[in-house]
């Protein structure tokens, strides 16, 4: 089967999900937390390279202080254990999104996972945390403005390589499949740029509920797409 090399998820409904069992939001947070870890070791066994996962968005800062911080919370907490896990089945991993409202007990949880699993060649993570892609595009033309100002370089000779190699995503290529949880048929500000060719998957599941049997179904509807990426197929053709 044509496994996509890399898959990016949008994990929602933890809250409507937890709702739905009477339980508080937070609760639902927290078994999101642990699909992810089994999300990776599926995601391994099937043979996907790149993983990458929206865990806090630029816009997720409105909603209530508590949920805030719990959210916070479970995020130093995952990015903590994830160290040993990484190691252990040889996972690197990376986080993009804006560093600066983080705290620094997030920030140097973040450090130590980099640093610690860069050199691992196994299935490659990537956590969006304080992540959106408006922002992340606002970044890039501020760089490139910044280099256009200094002489660097002229606003002529802008390509689309030189914005990509400016974003948070420099090092990792486009998804190639994008799954979004519990309904919404919606982007949410992830990966505009990067998945200006992807292929979309919505499904009703929520995402704490998200497991190995929903991922080979999204992986094969993946399978039965037909990429063209503006050309034509071979047998299309006068
Ligand atoms: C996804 O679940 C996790 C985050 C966005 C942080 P939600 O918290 O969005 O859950 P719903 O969509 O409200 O059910
Ligand atoms: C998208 O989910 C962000 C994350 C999964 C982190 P949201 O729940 O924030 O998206 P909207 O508000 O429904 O668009
Ligand atoms: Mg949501």
């Amino acid at each position: 089967m044509n496994v996509p090399q890399h898959v990016a998820i949008i994990l929602d409904g933890n809250g409507r999900w937890a709702k739905e069992q009477g339980k508080p939001r937070t609760y639902g947070h927290k078994q999101g937390a642990l699909a992810v870890h089994r999300i990776l070791e599926d995601a391994d066994a099937l043979g996907i390279k790149y993983l990458t996962v929206y865990a806090f968005s630029t816009e997720n800062w409105k909603r209530p202080k508590a949920e805030v911080s719990a959210l916070m919370q479970i995020l130093k907490k995952e990015l903590e254990d994830n160290v040993a896990r990484s190691m252990k089945n040889n996972i690197r991993c990376r986080v993009i999104g804006d560093r600066g409202p983080l705290s620094k007990g997030i920030l140097s949880a973040i450090d130590r996972l980099e640093g610690e699993t860069k050199n691992n060649t196994g299935l490659q993570f990537t956590l969006a945390i304080n992540y959106g892609s408006r922002d992340e595009i606002t970044r890039a033309t501020r760089l490139l403005a910044a280099d256009a100002a200094s002489g660097r370089i002229s606003a002529e000779e802008i390509t689309e390589e030189m914005i990509a190699s400016r974003l948070d995503t420099k090092d990792i290529p486009d998804p190639d499949l994008l799954i979004r949880t519990m309904g919404d048929q919606r982007i949410s500000n992830y990966l505009l740029w990067q998945c200006a060719y992807t292929e979309l998957y919505f499904t009703d599941t929520a995402w704490p509920a998200f497991d190995r049997a929903a991922l080979e179904k999204a992986i094969a509807a993946y399978a039965g797409r037909d990429r063209r990426f503006g050309g034509l197929k071979e047998k299309e053709e006068d």
